[in-house]
């Protein structure tokens, strides 16, 4: 068993600077492709032997020390009864958004049952991998986004709008998806997963204000209720250096950046938290010569034998060649 992961997860000494990549279970390899031309995003993450074989796929091809569940997001909000669509090259639209406080009335509770495909993968998974399997779920916020907002937006407006105007359904609709996010969770942590990844990947268009008051208090009920189940949490966003201060009153034990903010800088910031990132994925598609450049300025910032993983600062984009990652992932391990 591979636990260098876990260990840097945990801020111990690791031998091999443990490597994953967010979204490495996609678009960028031939066999997810090969998958998708037959099926959709939804029933390959409804179907655990297909979901098992798409997660297995960068094990065995990029050789990164730890596989993750492939699901998505959205699948929360579909067992909570509310119906998603994955459009291509659009991502998830809702076409009934939610808008008034009746529409939280449309939510059921978060029921184990309906996301038992998703632990049917994680017992498959489990029975053989040789690294850990990472659990994940949206934060509120950006679960909320997705909800508000009805489509990927890129201002948030409706959603800052929400906040602002009409308090009493955001906190209603933010206690509901955390109350359900930490069942999720905990669900996926007791089939099998071995540690677990919140992505809140729109926060960062909020200001640290603001964070404070309609988000904090929110990501700190959910990443103490899961505490006690004694796994490594990890705590991502992008465009979070201004709001890495304000992460540090969510009790967890990694915390992920993107490239906006230097390793140095994040380390000084969150202290004796384990520290995950940050290459830009753009980067991947640039000559070797700029991403070997690009890493050894990353890793002349940290002690990257302690505490650290490597990792991109978002998700592998589509177009990267799966060579490249495979070529990252055996220079980092050489460091
Ligand atoms: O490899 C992995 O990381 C595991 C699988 C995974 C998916 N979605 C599968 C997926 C993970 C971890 C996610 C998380 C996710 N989904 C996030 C948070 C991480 C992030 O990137 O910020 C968000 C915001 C979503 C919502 C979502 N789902 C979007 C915006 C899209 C469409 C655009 C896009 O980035 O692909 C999806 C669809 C989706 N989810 C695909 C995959 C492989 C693409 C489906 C396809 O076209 O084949």
């Amino acid at each position: 068993m591979n636990d260098a992961f876990l260990l840097a997860a945990r801020g111990e000494h690791v031998e091999k600077i443990p490597v994953w990549f967010m979204r490495q279970a996609g678009r960028s390899l031939p066999g997810y492709r090969k998958l998708r031309e037959k099926y959709d995003l939804l029933t390959l993450t409804q179907t655990p032997e297909l979901a098992a074989q798409v997660s297995l796929e960068p094990i065995e091809r990029l050789d990164v020390d730890a596989a993750i569940l492939f699901a998505d997001i959205m699948l929360l909000p579909i067992a909570l009864g509310i119906p998603v669509r994955i459009v291509e090259s659009v991502g998830p639209v809702i076409d009934e958004p939610v808008r008034t406080i009746e529409d939280l009335k449309r939510f059921k509770p978060f029921a184990r049952e309906n996301i038992s495909y998703l632990e049917r993968t994680i017992r498959l998974l489990r029975g053989t991998l040789q690294v850990p399997l990472i659990g994940f779920s949206g934060a509120p916020f950006t679960l909320a986004s997705y909800l508000i907002e009805g489509a990927p937006s890129r201002t948030w407006t409706r959603t800052k709008q929400c906040m602002y105007e009409s308090p009493e359904l955001w906190r209603g609709l933010m206690e509901l998806l955390s109350e359900a996010i930490i069942g999720y969770l905990g669900a996926q942590i007791d089939a099998g997963a071995q540690a677990v990844q919140i992505f809140d990947s729109w926060v960062g268009c909020l200001s640290p204000e603001d964070y404070r008051i309609y988000v904090l208090p929110h990501m700190q009920r959910i990443f103490s209720a899961l505490k006690e189940k004694n796994v490594p949490r990890m705590h991502f966003g992008t465009n979070t250096a201004g709001l890495l201060a304000d992460f540090l009153n969510v009790d967890c034990e990694v915390i992920g950046v993107d490239w906006r903010i230097e390793l140095a800088a994040a380390k000084r910031i969150i202290g004796g938290k384990s520290l995950q990132g940050n290459l830009d994925p753009a980067t991947m598609l640039a000559d070797w010569s700029v991403i070997q450049a690009s890493v050894d300025r990353m890793f002349s910032q940290i002690d990257t034998h302690q505490g650290y993983i490597f990792n991109l600062g978002h998700g592998v984009l589509p177009e990267t060649n799966d060579l490249t990652l495979r070529k990252l992932v055996e220079y980092v391990h050489g460091k």
